[in-house]
């Protein structure tokens, strides 16, 4: 049986909390991309979720919730993440800070670290849900686990099929990457995550982030090495056309020969919104392989590029 899809009605929303509160699994649009959303507070809905993405039970999940005194709740949030949570929340940003007593969250959701990874979405059919549910809601990308990120409800539902109760439709999500992770719990701040939020502007509140230190593999299942990847076809990065039997997912101008183009003006913003829609695409219509255009690093572009390479890597 396939996933229902609803549109993000009243009636769906209510309906979505009430399963919710039965420990049942929700998809949920976000403005980065769609969430698989479960009670963080129930062990047995996260075993779920965990079930349904068939992910590694050692990886802790983003908690998802309205409001800084919720966050304050989970997390201990010291200055610098108050003034990242000022200026970019709510918005496509994680912080990872050390859990706090009062924190609602449970163990499982944590996979037991000494942290917790927080976010108050910007989008308006994820915020009313976590008000409706009126609790934390964890919220993983709503793809199985090392499949590409679904940043539509058809794709949540093809990814997840029955596991998932209901989806909430509120067509692509705007972002289409998933949020950047900023680490707080150390003393410096490290990049965990590239993503939706450009690290410039990270950098610009609170100074240089640090990529963090290789043997401490902070359980991030997005900096697996391969992660993201389509199913059947092949990656070829950096590519200059196709070869033979392969699509050419193209950007910028002047590439006749794409298959898609991510952003044919090459805007990084638009390639970033296409970016898992279009592999998705490709991915389904038999082609051996993929070649993908070179994609300019700055800005968005790293976390472009980030996913690509963790893609195309195995
Ligand atoms: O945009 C997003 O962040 C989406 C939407 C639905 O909000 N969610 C998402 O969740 O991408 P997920 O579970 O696919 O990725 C969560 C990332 C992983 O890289 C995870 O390891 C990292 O956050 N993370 C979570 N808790 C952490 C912790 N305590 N320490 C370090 N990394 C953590
Ligand atoms: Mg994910």
């Amino acid at each position: 049986m396939a996933a229902r899809l609803s549109p993000p009605s009243a009636h769906a929303i209510a309906e979505a909390a009430d399963l919710l509160a039965q420990g049942r699994l929700v998809g949920v649009p976000t403005e980065t991309v769609y969430g698989l959303a479960a009670d963080a507070a129930s062990p047995g809905a996260v075993a779920r979720l965990f079930a349904a993405k068939g992910r590694p039970r050692f990886n802790p999940l983003i908690i998802h919730i309205n409001a800084l005194e919720d966050a304050a709740c989970e997390g201990r949030l010291d200055g610098r993440a108050l003034a990242l949570a000022e200026r970019f929340w709510p918005g496509p940003l994680t912080l990872v800070a050390p859990r706090a007593e009062t924190g609602r969250a449970c163990d499982l959701a944590c996979a037991g670290l000494a942290t917790v990874a927080l976010r108050i979405p910007a989008h308006e059919t994820a915020r009313a849900v976590i008000a409706a549910f009126g609790g934390p809601l964890a919220m993983p990308s709503a793809n199985r686990s090392g499949g590409l990120t679904a940043t539509d409800a058809h794709a949540v539902a093809d990814e997840l099929g029955e596991a998932v109760d209901l989806v909430l439709d509120a067509g692509p999500a705007p972002l289409g990457l998933e949020s950047t992770v900023v680490g707080l719990a150390g003393p410096a701040p490290l990049l965990l995550r590239p993503g939706a939020l450009p690290r410039g502007e990270i950098e610009a509140v609170i100074g240089p982030l640090a990529a963090p230190p290789a043997s401490d593999a902070v359980q991030a299942p997005g900096m697996l090495a391969r992660h993201y990847a389509p199913k059947h076809a092949k990656l070829r990065l950096e590519a200059a056309a196709p070869e033979p039997g392969e699509a050419y997912l193209g950007f910028g101008p002047q590439q006749p020969w794409a298959t898609l183009n991510l952003s044919p003006s090459g805007d990084l913003v638009e390639a970033a919104a296409t970016l898992f829609s279009a592999l998705r695409a490709l991915d389904g219509a038999g082609y051996a392989g993929i070649a993908v255009a070179p994609i300019p690093r700055q800005g968005l572009g790293e976390a472009i590029n980030d996913r690509l390479a963790r893609a195309a890597a195995g």
